[in-house]
C-alpha cells in the first residue's frame, strides 16, 4: 500500500464521542472488551443464549483440527423456527418484520412475523413436495421482494442450502453457480422493478439451466413468483408458480432441529482466480454471531427501533444484517425493492420519514452519491428518527464520514464503520455506538470476542503507525467453515498466507486479503485488497474473472484487468487488451462489444469503466503481468519501477494510447 495514504489517514484527528443518552443505555457497555477477552468461549456461550436451541452444546469450540472449527458442538437448532416461529410464540405475532416498500410508488406491504411465519411454513411445505431434501442446494435468483426472505427461511427451515444469486448476475454467471454447487432447484421471479420498468429475471434462468445441462448438470425445478406479470417462456416439466405452489399446501409445518454444524448457506464471492469461490456458512455458530453483532453494533432495541439495511439478498450484507441477524432479535425493518434515487433522488429518505427509521445501515458508495447531489436533497425530509448510522463495504472516506454524520445523522447519530467480509460472516471490527469515541474513515478495534491484528510479510504483529496485513488470530462462530468442494482452496486461500511464518507452526491464522494501518492509538485503518481483487461500488470482483471474460471474445489474444482509484465507485475497472492478429483493429465497434460481452459474461456490475486496445503488456521476464504500471496508467500517476520489464519500452506505447484516448 502507498506510503502516501498511509501518511495522509494520520492527519485525522477528528474524535466523534457517543450521545450521551445512547452511552448510557448502551446493549455493549466497555467491560465487554475485557470480559471476551479473559474468556472467550464462555463470552460466545452466552452469545449462543440469545437463540432458542432444541439441544444444548457440548463443547463450545472443537478446534482441534485447524483451519476446519467446530462451534457449539452437539448443539441443534432451527434456524427459521429461531427467525420466526420463537417470535409468534413469545406474542410478538402481531409485530412487523417487514415494512416492505416495492419500487413502483405505493406498492408496500407490512408483514407481521405471525404472516411471514405462515408463509414460511407454506413455502417449507411447497418445497418438500418439489422434492427438495435436506442438504440440497437451491439457488435463489429473486428481486427484493418479501418472497426471497421467505424463500431464505422456508430452505433453512427443511435444512435445504440457500445460494442466493445476485439478480444483476448474468445468465452466465448464474450458470457457473448452479453447477457448481450442483443446485436441483432454482427459485426466481419472472422480473422485478428497476427504475420504473420491469426487468426480466426468469430468462436468465432459462438460459442457466441449458447451460448447466450443456455441462450435464440437470436443474429439477423452478419454482417463480409473479411479480411483474411479464411474459415468460414456461416449460411444464421444470417450471412451478410459486403462487400455486404455496396454495396448495399446509400453513403448518413442524421445524427440525438440525446439527449446530448443520450447513445454511453457500454463498459465492469473488476471489483471486476466476472461479468464484461458494463460501459455506454453518447454522448455530453463524447464526449466534448475526444476532449478537446486529444487537450490539446497531445498539439495537428490539421493541422501538425500526432497522434499514439497503443491502440486496444478494450479498452476504443481505444475508446477515437484513435476514439472519435482525429475524434472530424480532427486529421490524425496511425492505425495500428499489433502488436510491427512483422515482426520485430523494426516495431513501422519503422512506426513513415514511417509516420513522432509526438504524440505517448503508455503503460508502451511496453516501458518495449522495454527496454529489447535494445536501439539498436530503434536507426536504424529516431523518430526526435516526440514531445510528452504519457504513459496510469499502473503506468510507473521512469526507464521506462526515457528511453522512452531519447531513443523515444530523451531527448526533454516531456512524458504525463495520469491517467484515462474506467469508467472516458477520462483522469483525467496528466501533461499538455507545462506547467509542470515534474516528472518520477508522473501523477501530475488533469488537468483544474477536481477536485481529496487523502483521508484517514475516507475520509479526506492526507496532502502532506502522501498515501491514490485517489477520484474524482467533477462530469465531460465523467463520466460513470451507470451499464448497474445495477444502485445499479453503486452506491456501485464507490459511497458509501467515501459517507458523517461522514464529509458531501451530499458528492459524486468518489472512483477509486486506491492507491495513495501526495509527498511533493503535486504531485500526482498512486500506484495502492487497490481492486481485477489486471493490468496485462494495462490490467485489477478482481481475481475473474479468480478465477470463475478456479473452473468452473470439477476437481477443490476450487481457490485463486493473482496479483504478475512483472518487464516485471506490474503484473503478480499467481492461487493458490485445486482439488476435486474424481480428486487425477489431473494427469500429470493438470497445462497445468487449463492454457488452463482460456485461453478458459476468453481468452489469463487472463493466470497464474503460477499456484500451493495446500492442502489448507489460510483463516481467518470467511472464507475470505487472497491473501495478496498468494501476499508475489508468490512475494518471507517475508510471513505478520498469525496470524488472522483459521491454521496457512498452509502458511508453501504453501511456500514449491511454493519453490519446482520454
Ligand atoms: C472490503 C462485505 C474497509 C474489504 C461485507 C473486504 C471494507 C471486502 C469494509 C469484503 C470496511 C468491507 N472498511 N473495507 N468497513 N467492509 N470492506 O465479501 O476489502 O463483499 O475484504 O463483504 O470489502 O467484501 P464482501
Amino acid at each position: 500500500m502507498s506510503s502516501d495514504a498511509l501518511a495522509s489517514l494520520s492527519h485525522e484527528g477528528r474524535r466523534f464521542a457517543p450521545p450521551t443518552e445512547l452511552a448510557e443505555q448502551a446493549n455493549l457497555g466497555e467491560e465487554a472488551y475485557a470480559q471476551a477477552s479473559a474468556d472467550r468461549e464462555s463470552f460466545w456461550a452466552k452469545q449462543a443464549e440469545r437463540l432458542v436451541w432444541n439441544q444444548r452444546w457440548h463443547r463450545v469450540l472443537n478446534w482441534d483440527n485447524p483451519p476446519f472449527a467446530q462451534w457449539f458442538v452437539g448443539g441443534k437448532l432451527n434456524a427459521s423456527y429461531n427467525c420466526v416461529d420463537r417470535h409468534v410464540e413469545a406474542g410478538q405475532g402481531e409485530k412487523v418484520a417487514l415494512h416492505w416498500v416495492g419500487e413502483p410508488e405505493g406498492d408496500t406491504r407490512d408483514i407481521t412475523y405471525a404472516q411471514l411465519h405462515a408463509d414460511v411454513c407454506r413455502a417449507a411445505n411447497a418445497l418438500l413436495d418439489l422434492g427438495v431434501t435436506r442438504g440440497d442446494r437451491v439457488v435463489i435468483y429473486m428481486p427484493m421482494i418479501p418472497e426471497a426472505v421467505v424463500a431464505m427461511l422456508a430452505c433453512a427451515r427443511i435444512g435445504a442450502l440457500h445460494t442466493v444469486v445476485f439478480g444483476g448476475f448474468s445468465s452466465e454467471a448464474l450458470a457457473a453457480r448452479i453447477v457448481d454447487c450442483r443446485a436441483d432447484f432454482v427459485i426466481t421471479a419472472d422480473g422485478g422493478y428497476r427504475r420504473g420498468t420491469a426487468s426480466a429475471l426468469k430468462p436468465a434462468v432459462d438460459g442457466a439451466r441449458r447451460k448447466a445441462a450443456e455441462e450435464g448438470h440437470r436443474v429439477k425445478k423452478v419454482l417463480v413468483v409473479r411479480r411483474t406479470g411479464q411474459e415468460v417462456a414456461w416449460d411444464d416439466s421444470v417450471d412451478t408458480w410459486w403462487h400455486e405452489a404455496v396454495n396448495h399446501v399446509s400453513s403448518v409445518h413442524e421445524p427440525e432441529a438440525f446439527d449446530s454444524e448443520h450447513p445454511l448457506y453457500v454463498m459465492y464471492t469473488s476471489g483471486t482466480t476466476g472461479n468464484p469461490k461458494g463460501i459455506l456458512h454453518t447454522t448455530g455458530g453463524y447464526l449466534t454471531a448475526a444476532a449478537y453483532t446486529h444487537w450490539a453494533i446497531f445498539d439495537l432495541k428490539v421493541d422501538t427501533d425500526v432497522y434499514w439495511c439497503t443491502a440486496d439478498i444478494g450479498w452476504v450484507t443481505g444475508h446477515t444484517y437484513l435476514v439472519y441477524g435482525p429475524l434472530a432479535n424480532g427486529a421490524t425493518q425496511v425492505l425495500f425493492e428499489g433502488t436510491p434515487d427512483s422515482p426520485e433522488p430523494g426516495r431513501w429518505w422519503k422512506i426513513i420519514e415514511d417509516y420513522k427509521v432509526s438504524i440505517f445501515y448503508t455503503a460508502p458508495t451511496a453516501i458518495r452519491s449522495f454527496m454529489k447531489q447535494g445536501e439539498a436533497i436530503p434536507a426536504k425530509y424529516d431523518l430526526s428518527t435516526l440514531r445510528v448510522l452504519g457504513s459496510v463495504g469499502e473503506p468510507i472516506n473521512p469526507e464521506a464520514y462526515i457528511w453522512y454524520r452531519r447531513i443523515i445523522g444530523g451531527d448526533r447519530a454516531p456512524v458504525v464503520d463495520t469491517w467484515w467480509q462474506t467469508e467472516t460472516g458477520s462483522v469483525m471490527i467496528s466501533p461499538l455506538p455507545g462506547v467509542t469515541a470515534g474516528k472518520p474513515g477508522s473501523a477501530m478495534i475488533p469488537i468483544p470476542g474477536i481477536e485481529a491484528d496487523v502483521v508484517s510479510e514475516a507475520g509479526e504483529s506492526v507496532p502502532n503507525g506502522s501498515g501491514g496485513y490485517l489477520v484474524l488470530t482467533e477462530p469465531w462462530p460465523s467463520m466460513l467453515r470451507t470451499i464448497w468442494g474445495d477444502n485445499e482452496r479453503f486452506i491456501e486461500t485464507y490459511w497458509s498466507r501467515f501459517r507458523g511464518g517461522g514464529v509458531d507452526p501451530d499458528r492459524w491464522w486468518y489472512f483477509a486479503g486486506d491492507g491495513a494501518k495501526k495509527d498511533d492509538d493503535g486504531h485500526l485503518w482498512v486500506l484495502g485488497r492487497v490481492d486481485d481483487v477489486m471493490n468496485v461500488s462494495g462490490h467485489r470482483l477478482s481481475t481475473t474473472e474479468i480478465e477470463s471474460a475478456l479473452v473468452s471474445h473470439p477476437k481477443v489474444a490476450e487481457a490485463a484487468v486493473v482496479g483504478a482509484k475512483d472518487e464516485d465507485t471506490g474503484q473503478a475497472i480499467y481492461a487493458y487488451v490485445i486482439l488476435r492478429n486474424e481480428a486487425g483493429d477489431g473494427g469500429p465497434d470493438i470497445l462497445e462489444e468487449l463492454t457488452d460481452h463482460v456485461r453478458g459474461e459476468i453481468g452489469p456490475i463487472a463493466k470497464p469503466r474503460q477499456i484500451m486496445i493495446v500492442p502489448e503488456l507489460p510483463k516481467t521476464r518470467s511472464g507475470k503481468i505487472m497491473r501495478r504500471l496498468l494501476r499508475d496508467v489508468a490512475e494518471g500517476s507517475a508510471v513505478g519501477d520498469t525496470t524488472t520489464l522483459a521491454d521496457s519500452s512498452i509502458m511508453d506505447l501504453i501511456s500514449a494510447a491511454q493519453t490519446a484516448s482520454v
